[in-house]
């Protein structure tokens, strides 16, 4: 099929995610392999965004593959209330990867169902019904979790679930109160306290936070928040709940991102990274106080795919292939490239505002002038992001792009040419918006 005929088929009968179909203009992709995608057109593209930040071992991983066709040949599916081979080793493997004592796992099709899984463990263990959340979030599009979801993809499903506070996060002035990160993180536990006397402690079941902030901005915590918050949430018996359905998974420099504040939360939900997308599951995963409950309690949570044979064989050849490659350890020393790489083209590009990264979670922020005003508003767009977006499409870089900024999320498997081949192809797309700040 060429690619018109199949862009214009799938706009035709097919509806795009979070899109008036009518405006996509989708990639016609036939094959991808390693880091790049390749086009009906023969376009070769470099996937500087592992597509949804989840392919982070790279396309079409023969290891993956055979292990997939290996398990259609063994079993394809039986019904959740079976026990299999894979769900077993899968079980056991990912409590030996998880730190603490979160040694039980629930499985589901993706990201979105863990974290409402999560809700109703957290609801059903505490008595409790409201949950915290914060602004700056994104945590699915069910009708639960985009309720608990901080962005304006929330808006349009609103009024939605009843019972979700969201607050602020702990750096949400950055750039205009220049405190340090323990005030940062002081005064924030200080405010999240006092909402919670507000709401009262003993309706609060859990709170929910990205352990490090993904499409809301690779935001990671300043220093002490989540010790801090874990302790404050144990104080009122608020149970803990780390999405890492973006950053987990060796994304950020450490198998999951809570590592990187030395705590444990009470539920940890996980999906993308988890099969790297190449079959749909997500996990929810309990302590063992937790899980314990539900020994001796129903959990009243269901779904005809949970623990699908396929996908947990899949996934298991995916925690092979990230341990035996070394991939975590590989996010943490090429993050620090991506480091050097985003300081030079700061250092360059009077557009670029400021650049973050954790591993290799990335991201650059753009400026339509030198006092730091953001080239398009929060949930706004401006020509020069959309010229922007052109030109990466036209010199073979997918990324994802919204409001100022532009994401740098690569599989993990890069390699160092393949990462400066990216930040080339940027540092010549960041004339574009040079050309448009004022002053
Ligand atoms: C942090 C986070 N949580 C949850 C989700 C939802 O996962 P899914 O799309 O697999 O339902 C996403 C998806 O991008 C995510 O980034």
């Amino acid at each position: 099929m060429d690619a018109q005929t199949m862009i214009e088929l799938c706009k035709k009968h097919t509806l795009y995610a979070w899109s008036a179909n009518d405006t996509v203009d989708p990639l016609a992709v036939v094959r991808a392999d390693g880091c790049y995608l390749y086009t009906a057109d023969g376009q070769k593209v470099l996937d500087f965004n592992s597509q949804l930040m989840s392919v982070n071992i790279g396309h079409g991983h023969p290891k993956v593959i055979e292990a997939i066709k290996r398990q259609l040949d063994e079993l394809i599916f039986v019904y959740p209330g079976t026990a299999t081979a894979v769900r077993a080793r899968v079980g056991q493997k990912l409590a030996q990867l998880t730190p603490g004592d979160i040694n039980t796992f629930f499985f589901t099709l993706g990201g979105a169902e863990a974290n409402e899984n999560a809700i109703k463990a957290a609801r059903l263990y505490t008595g409790r019904s409201k949950i915290l959340s914060r602004y700056r979030s994104y945590h699915g599009a069910t009708n639960a979790t985009m309720q608990l979801t901080g962005d304006p993809r929330r808006w349009p499903s609103e009024p939605g679930m009843p019972g979700v506070i969201r607050v602020m996060d702990p750096q949400p002035y950055t750039f205009s109160f220049g405190e340090s990160e323990e005030e940062k993180t002081r005064n924030n536990l200080t405010y999240l306290e006092e909402v919670i006397q507000y709401e009262g402690p003993q309706n609060i079941a859990a709170m929910f936070l990205e352990s490090v902030t993904g499409t809301n901005g690779i935001l990671a915590p300043p220093k002490g928040y989540l010790q801090g918050l874990r302790k404050l949430l144990d104080k009122y018996g608020i149970l803990m709940i780390c999405d890492e359905v973006m950053a987990g998974m060796g994304r950020t420099g450490k198998m999951y991102a809570f590592e990187h504040g030395d705590i444990i939360p009470d539920i940890v939900t996980m999906a993308k990274g988890l099969t790297a997308s190449y079959l749909p599951l997500g996990a929810m995963g309990l302590r063992d106080h937790v899980a314990d409950h539900f020994r001796k309690n129903v959990f009243w949570g269901g779904l005809t795919y949970n623990s699908h044979p396929v996908a947990l064989a899949c996934a298991e050849a995916v925690l092979d292939v990230v341990v035996e490659e070394k991939l975590v350890e590989r996010s943490a020393s090429m993050g620090k490239l991506m480091r050097s790489e985003m300081e030079r083209l700061q250092a360059k590009h009077r557009s670029v505002l400021t650049t973050r990264n954790i591993g290799l979670f990335g991201i650059v922020e753009t400026q339509k002038d030198t006092k730091g005003t953001p080239m398009a508003p929060y949930n706004g767009s401006h020509p020069a992001m959309a010229e922007l977006g052109k030109f990466f499409r036209q010199n073979g870089l997918f990324t994802f792009q919204r409001w100022n900024n532009f994401m740098c999320n690569p599989p993990l498997t890069i390699s160092e040419a393949e990462l400066r081949e990216g930040f080339e192809i940027i540092d010549r797309g960041l004339e574009i918006t040079d050309r448009y700040v004022e002053g």
